[in-house]
């Protein structure tokens, strides 16, 4: 089965399809316009997926030799993210499916990201697991009983852990996104240097993140130490914030797989390319951990696909419905 999955959430426009579970042409294009204003500029992400989507749509086209009428699924992210961006590519995705006939079904950003972790992978992961989501907009932790079976144990109260990276990149001089840039100059860093920013502690067995004290941990830190301090030793701010934020995240899905007797879990969303977090979980999970690979933690529309490739497997297709903040 061909599923032509389009994803337009955010600031990448991304267009691939799928045989089954395996890729076999995926575009992405990621919006560089933001990175000089230090965030995601709504208005600017629709025109940019705009004046995009059509081309990405043709190389996929290009690259799988098919024609349109070979494709048996249009699975489109329809929630939540920038309601403009959202449009553009829920249009497009009805365009398709009112002129060429072929079944539509609307996506939740969130879920694509979880069933990432099904993106041809070669072991498939057993049911229940505990899908951690940590990216720009969410960071959450999911008891995943079965496709479309979901409960949230815990989720940010209030920045996400890739917008706290953003946010402290921005303040160390990084362009955004800035998760990478940190975690290259985390690296370079050859000790810990006794630096030690807080891990929040929620109240009684929470499973919520914080990540806004240590954002405001660092930034008064960074104006103690001094500009000329921070710039010299740069790497090892950055490894002390990575190092706390590695901490929050390992603690709280210990803390799940404790209460819930649940040993496998599998991390997305394009804070799980981070290499450090990876190694920290592998340590505590060993076999029982799943990663994305790298190119699909950021935002992507193979994942799209392959959560549209569950629903129709299970006939539950659903047709688009714009919403912004829907959660999981
Ligand atoms: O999943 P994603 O593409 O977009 C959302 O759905 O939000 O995630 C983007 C986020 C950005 O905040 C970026 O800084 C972060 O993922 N990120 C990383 C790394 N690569 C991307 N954070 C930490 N380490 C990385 N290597
Ligand atoms: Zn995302």
């Amino acid at each position: 089965m061909k599923t032509l999955g389009i994803e337009t959430s955010c600031d990448e426009t991304s267009v691939a399809v799928l045989d089954d579970d395996r890729i076999v042409a995926s575009e992405v294009f990621s919006q560089d316009i933001h990175a000089r204003f230090g965030g995601v500029v709504p208005e600017l992400a629709s025109r940019a997926h705009i004046a995009k989507i059509d081309v990405l749509a043709a190389a996929v086209f290009d690259a799988i030799k098919l024609p349109l009428s070979d494709i048996d699924l249009v699975a489109v992210t329809d929630s939540p993210g920038l309601a403009g961006a959202l449009l553009v590519g829920i249009s497009f995705a009805l365009g398709i499916h009112t002129q060429a006939g072929i079944p539509v079904t609307g996506i939740n950003h969130l879920e694509g990201h979880l069933y990432s972790l099904f993106c041809g992978t070669r072991r498939d992961i057993p049911y229940p697991f505990l899908g951690m989501l940590v990216s720009g907009g969410h960071t959450a932790i999911y008891l995943v009983h079965d496709f479309g079976r979901y409960d949230c144990l815990g989720q940010t109260v209030d920045d996400a852990a890739g917008e706290a990276f953003d946010k402290i990149g921005k303040l160390l001089g990084f362009a955004y996104p800035a998760g990478r840039a940190i975690e290259g100059e985390a690296a370079k860093a050859t000790h810990d240097a006794d630096i030690r920013f807080p891990v929040a502690r929620m109240p009684d067995s929470s499973l919520d993140f914080s990540f806004s004290g240590l954002k405001t941990a660092v930034k008064y830190f960074c104006a103690e130490k001094g500009t000329d301090w921070v710039r010299e030793n740069r790497p090892l701010v950055c490894r002390a914030f990575q190092k706390s934020v590695i901490d929050s995240l390992v603690r709280n899905l210990v803390a799940a797989s404790t209460m819930t007797g649940i040993r496998t879990v599998g991390v997305a969303g394009g804070v799980a390319c981070n290499t450090a977090l990876r190694n920290a979980i592998t340590d505590r999970f060993g076999e029982r951990a799943f990663f994305p690979g790298p190119a699909l933690c950021t935002d992507n529309a193979a994942m799209i696909a392959r959560a549209g490739y569950e629903r129709m497997k299970r006939n539950s297709l659903r047709f688009p419905r714009m919403s912004p903040s829907a959660g999981l």
